[in-house]
């Protein structure tokens, strides 16, 4: 089988070379992007006066029925063919005669690849941003329910005050905030197009590469060709978004597997997104976020891995860069249905509220709000505060009592410019509606955060 490159050559290379060297096996996922530029290159050809009209005509035609057959699966991928560029060319070569062998003029693989692989990056930066969307307003739904719910807020996984349960979500919607917008910053970056750099130096021919550009849909074209066909800040800029997008995702996955523990009890998993074990008949296991978290590893894998290639590589392009696609591929698939089954497994779980209320009294969460009593209607200095309200809080520890259950006696006899009204601050719910300040747990607060996510949804 004659290679298109074997013109210099008097050997032709082993099945092994075949294997070692191919992409076809996975870059044949770029089909469309490839077809679509190959379309955009000889309608600008044809424009330029470089291809006549009835070969764009027939080049047209011809790559809607290669379309047509990797679309029914009748299209043969071979490994000789290396990459899906060579096998579309030849397969319209052989569909449509000479006219396909003009295709190629004034464009390289290098370019070529770059158009495909930054376009089809550039599409999953907005399909992923729509698919966190769709979690986000799973998680209002629940987040407005709960704006009343209270739990523990933790420091040091410690108890330390009380916070509502919507509040609680409000942080990891604030979290898919700065996801979406890195996501999108990272479109518009890298919406430039890389088509007519050739192989790394531009073209004699007289091209348009505003033209292609504007058919692809990029919003200019890029500064120097050099840099364009070995840049690949594009896919590890989608990379990093999802690899932070997913250690948000670990993290509140991480809080879902301990408040399903019995210990916690906060919440119960749906029985469609838990699963059980083979040994142990009572277990439900909380599988599904347990592999949130662990498929957040497998990501960096792939950021790290796209890195270390690209890290020592001279210019221009370099065959290494073919490494960057399957750990996009891999991580972008990994993005997707993590949101999906994430957003699933919120929609279904169930609230344990009361079970969060109890947690609420055990550890003196309102021990800040008598040190902040004694400041604002004693007026004693913040830290003779923060001491008093030790003692009281070893006081309850002896009693074994929660600081929010003290009789008043006992804090008179503590210091005696306590006022009786001082009761009413140590309530666990006064605790969390105290906190007013900007940004903070009180339930009107809260509800304020949440329809600005409302409002963030409804905008986008
Ligand atoms: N299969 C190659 C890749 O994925 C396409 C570009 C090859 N260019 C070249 N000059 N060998 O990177």
């Amino acid at each position: 089988m004659e290679k298109m490159w074997s013109g210099r050559f008097s050997a032709s290379g082993t099945k092994l070379l075949d294997q070692f060297n191919a992409s076809i096996m996975f870059d044949r996922k770029l089909y469309r992007e490839d077809i679509e530029g190959s379309i955009a290159h000889a309608t600008m050809l044809e424009k330029q006066s470089i291809l006549t009209k009835e070969e764009l005509t027939q080049i047209v035609n011809g790559l809607a029925q290669v379309k047509a057959e990797i679309e029914s699966g009748e299209f043969e991928w071979k490994i000789s063919d290396e990459d899906l560029h060579m096998a579309i060319e030849k397969r319209l070569t052989a569909i449509i005669g000479d006219a396909g062998k003009k295709l190629h003029t004034a464009r390289s693989r290098n370019d070529q690849v770059a158009v495909d692989f930054r376009r089809f990056v550039l599409r999953k930066n907005f399909e992923i941003v729509d698919a966190i969307k769709l979690l986000m307003q799973e998680i209002l739904v629940v987040a407005s329910k709960h704006t009343e719910t209270i739990l523990p807020g933790m420091t040091h996984l410690q108890h330390a005050q009380p916070i509502n349960f919507g509040f609680h979500l409000g942080a990891y919607l604030s979290m898919f905030v700065r996801d979406i917008e890195r996501f999108e910053s990272s479109y518009k970056r890298n919406n430039i197009s890389p088509l007519g750099c050739a192989a790394l130096a531009g073209t004699p021919h007289n091209i348009d590469r505003a033209k292609t550009a504007e058919l692809l849909g990029f919003d200019s074209v890029s500064l120097n060709c050099l840099d364009t066909v070995s840049d690949r800040d594009f896919a590890l800029e989608i990379l990093f978004n999802i690899s932070t997008m997913m250690m948000h995702i670990s993290r509140l996955s991480e809080e879902l597997v301990m408040w399903s523990s019995y210990e916690f009890a906060f919440i119960e998993l749906s029985d469609e997104y838990s699963t059980g074990s083979s040994i142990m008949p009572q277990k439900k296991n909380p599988d599904v976020p347990e592999l949130l978290r662990g498929k957040t590893g497998r990501v960096y894998g792939s950021l790290m891995g796209l890195l270390t290639v690209m890290k020592g590589l001279p210019l221009a392009y370099n065959k290494d860069t073919q490494e960057d696609k399957e750990g996009v591929f891999d991580a972008v698939e990994t993005a997707e249905i993590s949101l999906e089954i994430l957003k699933e497994a919120i929609k279904t779980m169930q609230v344990k509220t009361h079970n969060m209320k109890n947690a609420s009294k055990v550890g003196h969460l309102s021990a800040t709000d008598l040190a902040d009593y004694l400041v604002q209607k004693c007026n004693i200095p913040f830290r003779e505060a923060h001491f008093i309200t030790g003692r009281a809080v070893a006081k309850s520890e002896e009693l074994k009592i929660d600081l929010s259950d003290i009789e008043f006696k006992y804090l008179q006899e503590i210091d005696a410019r306590i006022n009786e009204d001082v009761l009413k601050f140590l309530s666990i719910e006064n605790s969390m509606n105290a906190r007013i300040s900007s940004g903070g747990t009180a339930t009107v607060r809260t509800k304020e955060q949440l329809e600005y996510f409302t409002n963030y949804l409804k905008e986008k």
